[in-house]
């Protein structure tokens, strides 16, 4: 499959055309970004392993029925993807207290929630990625179907229970992810974009230890070294 004209560079992946009009690469970068973008930085191998990573998790989940837009793995950082029209919501679902919710809600950082919180932020840098509800979905007119909302948050579930269970087995606690969703070519609704450190907060069951994107925000240093070790609890018990 031969990559063709990029489509978009983002601050992690560029997209690039393929010969088939259904079909895009994404390329993972080593780049790194945070605080909507005001902290930069680079990583070396770090694309290569959110490439791994997100290609073991996507194939994971397609095995227990959800729908993705995983095809393959081109090489060490390239993922043939289905192309979709991205619907403009981060989905994240939270099942332990941390980062924006502790300071929204004034609750302890580690608080583990009652139940998994499924929550929709407006995906719009220049806004910085507001906090959203179903009724802002309709007036940005992102969807007038509720359907697909309830939809979106019945995948959020759903995705948590296979990955919380898979990363428990590894002795990884997954604290809170975000996902994104787009519609294929035929409408339907379908997991896209990538599930890996960056996007994900990961715990070590044990000592608690941050092993995700954290390590860059808050400078605790060896970001790779905790990629890698994600990437070897993925493969481990397979
Ligand atoms: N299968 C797909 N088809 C089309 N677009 C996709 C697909 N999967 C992911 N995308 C989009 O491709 C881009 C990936 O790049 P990246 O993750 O680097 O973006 P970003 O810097 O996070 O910015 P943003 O998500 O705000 O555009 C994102 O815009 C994402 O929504
Ligand atoms: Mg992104």
């Amino acid at each position: 499959m031969q990559k063709g004209v990029m489509l978009y560079e983002g601050k992690a992946k560029r997209l690039f055309a393929t010969d088939n009009g259904c079909q895009v690469i994404a390329e993972f970068k080593d780049d790194l970004t945070a605080f909507n973008a005001e902290k930069k930085g680079s990583e070396q191998g770090k694309g290569e392993l959110n490439c791994r990573i997100s290609s073991e998790l996507f194939t994971l989940l397609q095995t227990h029925g959800v729908a993705t837009h995983f095809l393959s793995c081109l090489d060490s950082t390239h993922m043939l993807c289905k192309k979709v029209s991205i619907i403009p919501i981060e989905v994240v679902t939270r099942n332990v207290a941390t980062g924006s919710l502790t300071k929204r809600l004034g609750i302890s950082e580690g608080r583990e929630l009652p139940f998994a919180l499924v929550e929709f932020y407006y995906k719009d840098d220049s806004l910085g990625d507001p906090l959203i509800n179903d009724e802002h979905c309709k007036i940005l007119d992102i969807t007038q179907n509720q359907d697909e909302l309830e939809f979106l948050k019945m995948q959020a579930r759903k995705i948590n229970t296979i990955l919380k269970e898979f990363f428990l087995e590894r002795n990884l606690r997954l604290i809170d992810f975000k996902l994104e969703f787009g519609k294929d070519e035929n409408g339907e609704i379908i997991l896209a974009d990538e599930i890996s450190p960056d996007s994900c907060r990961f715990w070590d069951k044990e000592t608690n230890q941050k092993l995700d994107k954290d390590r860059f925000r808050q400078n605790l240093g060896d970001v790779s070294v905790a990629y890698q070790e994600v990437l070897r609890r993925v493969l481990s018990k397979q």
